[in-house]
């Protein structure tokens, strides 16, 4: 696990350097897209790049981490409505390209039985991009979420739909009670993992996920058994990291050859 700690443009910036690098090596390389205020800036780095830079996301293919179930198709603050407005829409992406499971489906459990099958017969995930909730959450991976599990339908926490009401016009009883989401056994399939956490908020789930115990209380401590995971953070999400100073050394050490 490699961890950087930095000012949140630069996180961005490394975040979107990954990206570049893999879809300029591989033009259908396959990408797993987060929702959520964190990775915005990234995407709108990305925007950028490809509006000023040229880069050209036209081959790539992507895949959601998770969608509310119930909300109506078009709804502003659906998943697949997001990332459309948030990234889509703003690249070269096609549309098509893009799958998130089926929040709207009379078949929920057959919906994720698919989307599990779609990201296989897409021969898996290069990059993940992923947050973390303030309850170490990971997608919609909750407290006592199997660290094994696949995409399933799950039940939001109370946290978590508190955490989430800002998007809903601040009320709470707006957000879906249910998801369905990716597994942690999934995302742990994606071969590069990439966690951006900004904000003293997220500092007690960053520092399970980095030096806590692995635990189904926390549950993306599991991405400790991953072989490839980068974490990205500000000072503030760094705020309880026992070893904040060796990761910076660390980071600051790091030869330029070697990527994240
Ligand atoms: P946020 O959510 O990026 O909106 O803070 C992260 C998450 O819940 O995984």
């Amino acid at each position: 696990m490699e961890v950087v700690i930095d000012r949140s443009e630069t996180l961005a910036a490394l975040a979107a350097d990954a990206i570049e690098a893999l879809v300029t090596r591989r033009s259908d390389a396959v990408l797993g897209l987060a929702t959520g205020s964190t990775p915005s800036s990234v995407y709108d780095e990305l925007v950028r790049r490809h509006a000023e830079e040229g880069l050209s996301f036209a081959g790539v293919r992507g895949f959601l981490l998770d969608e509310y179930v119930g909300l109506p198709e078009g709804h502003p603050e659906a998943y697949r409505t997001v990332i459309e407005r948030e990234l889509v829409s703003r690249l070269d992406l096609p549309t098509e390209s893009v799958l998130g499971p089926d929040g709207r489906a009379e078949d929920l459990a057959a919906a994720c039985t698919g989307y599990e099958q779609a990201i296989a017969d897409a021969g898996g995930i290069d990059l993940q991009i992923l947050g973390i909730g303030t309850d170490g959450h990971v997608a919609f991976n909750e407290p006592g979420s199997s660290l094994a599990s696949r995409t399933r339908i799950k039940t939001l926490t109370e946290q978590t739909r508190r955490d989430n009401a800002r998007f809903f016009d601040d009320e709470v009883d707006a957000v879906p009670q249910h998801v369905l989401t990716q597994g942690l056994g999934t995302i742990m399939a994606a071969r590069h993992l990439v966690l951006l956490a900004m904000g003293r908020s997220k500092a007690e789930a960053v520092h399970q996920l980095v030096e806590g115990p692995i635990s189904a209380m926390w549950p993306a401590t599991i991405l400790q058994m991953h072989p490839h995971v980068t974490v990205l953070v500000d000072d503030g999400a760094a705020s309880r990291l026992q070893l904040a100073a060796y990761y910076r050394e660390t980071w600051q050490s790091k030869p330029d050859w070697q990527p994240l």
